[in-house]
């Protein structure tokens, strides 16, 4: 279940008061130790809920396997058995690096989420998929396990930097454009991308954002068909994380995604026939929330070929997720070599 809180501390012992476990552990990197912690751990510890911290070191390099036997080494050390529970508190690398150390944890245990920036909010804390990085290559080892809960609480946002909101806004942003339209994609989109928004207002739209998440992932939880949806903008967005981190200037996955947008709106718009004052509104405000995409036309080959390496691939076609229409969408459309070279045009000309 999907809660918001307001008083994340209250929600989360009046949750715990309706599960039966024996022990309790938090997972948390250095930052949300410190930032995040003590936002629950006073209500926990005058509920009389003792609880085991284990503690990582932050940042998506660190989401390995040395981490995740880190994790079982501590949860085999806590006596942690199969009716202990987990409680992921912090980003997309504790809430991915977590479930799938509770996954795997004696063949699996139950785990709470509790995502603290702004990106695992809206998405990765819900819709079950964990995992680590393997061999260089992102998410590669894994599994399909959803939390109990996702606690949601927009004050932990106070502590957020701007380019962590924008990764979250970026993820946003596609939310609206692939869920069904009610006529107020556009003006969310720009209200999110204003800096003044209260964190009242934001709970909201942080809630109506994760409803487009789940309505996806419930459908097809193991992304055979319509789950696809949500990879709207990561066929070209991945290709350039990748790029952009093979020549070490590693960017956050929101500003590729929001890139990978640009550039697949503008094939949705070529070939799929979306309208072009939508494709024109929505690449000015990605391109003012992501700035400028820096690759070079000596990069074009690299994309290609990153591309066609896809794991959502099937065979040598690279297939991607197109809109004829805001909330309108189209999977598994196969991509040409000079559609593909086209949008990166765009990309770069959207500068
Ligand atoms: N499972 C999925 O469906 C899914 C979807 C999207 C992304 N992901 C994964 O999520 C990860 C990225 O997530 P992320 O962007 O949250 O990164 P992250 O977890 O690395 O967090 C980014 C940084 O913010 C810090 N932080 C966390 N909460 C904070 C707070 N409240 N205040 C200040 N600092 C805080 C973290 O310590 C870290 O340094 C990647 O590993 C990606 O693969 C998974």
């Amino acid at each position: 279940m999907i809660l918001t809180a307001h008083d994340i501390g209250k929600t989360l012992v009046e949750t715990l008061r309706d599960i039966r476990f024996d022990r309790l552990f938090i997972l948390v990197d250095n930052h949300t130790r410190e930032l995040c912690l003590p936002l629950v751990s006073d209500s926990l510890q005058e509920a009389g809920m003792p609880f085991r911290l284990i503690t990582i070191p932050s940042g998506d390099e660190n989401k390995t396997l040395s981490t995740l036997q880190y994790v079982w080494q501590s949860l085999i050390s806590g006596e942690a058995t199969r009716h202990s529970l987990l409680l992921c508190l912090g980003g997309g690398m504790i809430t991915d690096l977590g479930g799938f150390a509770a996954a795997s944890f004696k063949r699996g245990i139950r785990y709470i989420n509790i995502p603290t920036t702004l990106l695992a909010m809206v998405d990765a804390s819900v819709g079950g998929k964990t995992g680590i990085n393997y061999g260089g290559l992102k998410n590669e080892i894994g599994a399909f396990h959803l939390p109990l809960h996702v606690l949601l609480c927009s004050k932990f946002l106070s502590t957020l930097d701007r380019e962590n909101r924008v990764s979250g806004t970026a993820e946003m942003i596609k939310h609206l454009l692939i869920r069904p339209d009610d006529g107020t994609a556009l003006s969310t989109a720009e209200e999110l991308c204003e800096s003044d928004i209260s964190s009242e207002r934001m709970g909201e739209l942080i809630a109506d954002s994760v409803a487009t998440k789940q309505l996806y992932a419930e459908q097809d939880p193991t992304e055979k068909g319509i789950r696809k949806a949500l990879n709207f903008g990561h066929t070209i967005g991945h290709a350039i994380e990748e790029l952009l981190l093979e020549k070490e200037k590693p960017v956050l996955h929101g500003f590729a995604v929001g890139w990978g947008m640009i550039g697949e709106l503008y094939i949705s718009h070529i070939r799929e026939g979306f309208p072009l004052d939508k494709m024109r509104f929505f690449t000015r405000l990605l391109q003012n929330l992501v700035g400028s995409c820096p690759i070079t036309c000596n990069d074009y080959e690299t994309l290609f070929d990153l591309m066609r390496h896809d794991k959502k691939n099937l065979g040598d076609s690279i297939l991607c997720t197109l809109l004829t229409d805001v909330g309108e969408v189209r999977i598994d459309c196969p991509l040409q070599k000079d559609e593909l070279f086209e949008s990166i045009d765009f990309i770069r000309e959207a500068n």
